[in-house]
């Protein structure tokens, strides 16, 4: 199921600004042992975009996905709520959100659109919506 949505022209970033800056954010990817380097960004209400790239580790299990630490640098510094979140790889597209992505995205942002490239489709990005992504999370 791949319920593509648009993208609301009221928004002053564009689809393609969000996934530049997370194609940007894929060059500092730390990931010296999967090779797998991803981007992400997110754009907030305020059209604030927050940044993050997987940081693994040598201990594997340490590492964090590009989306959280997008996240972490989010919560540090708005309070503004998500809209959306770019998610780029170096090597794949579309590069779907891991299910503890998944997970913690719905926790701060359960309506965000979750935009992503797809090289498949003529590079036509796109944009699902969270409740398609991960339809019952867990809630406490
Ligand atoms: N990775 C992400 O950054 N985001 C995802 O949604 C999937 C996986 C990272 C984790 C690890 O550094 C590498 O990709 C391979 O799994």
């Amino acid at each position: 199921m791949q319920n593509n949505v648009d993208w609301p022209s009221v928004w002053a970033v564009s689809p393609e600004q969000l996934l530049e800056t997370a194609r940007s954010l894929v060059q500092r990817a730390y990931a010296p042992y999967s090779r797998f380097p991803v981007g992400a960004a997110l754009l907030t209400e305020k059209m604030e975009v927050f940044g993050g790239c997987n940081i693994e580790n040598g201990s594997y299990g340490l590492t964090i996905c590009a989306e959280r630490v997008a996240i972490g640098n989010w919560r540090c510094r708005s309070d503004a709520p998500i809209l959306a979140i770019a998610i780029v790889a170096a090597d794949i597209g579309p590069c779907y959100p891991c299910g503890a992505c998944r997970q913690v995205l719905q926790e701060f942002a359960p309506d965000v659109k979750v935009l992503l490239e797809d090289w498949e489709n003529g590079k036509k990005p796109l944009l699902l919506p969270m409740q398609d992504l991960y339809p019952y999370p867990f809630r406490p």
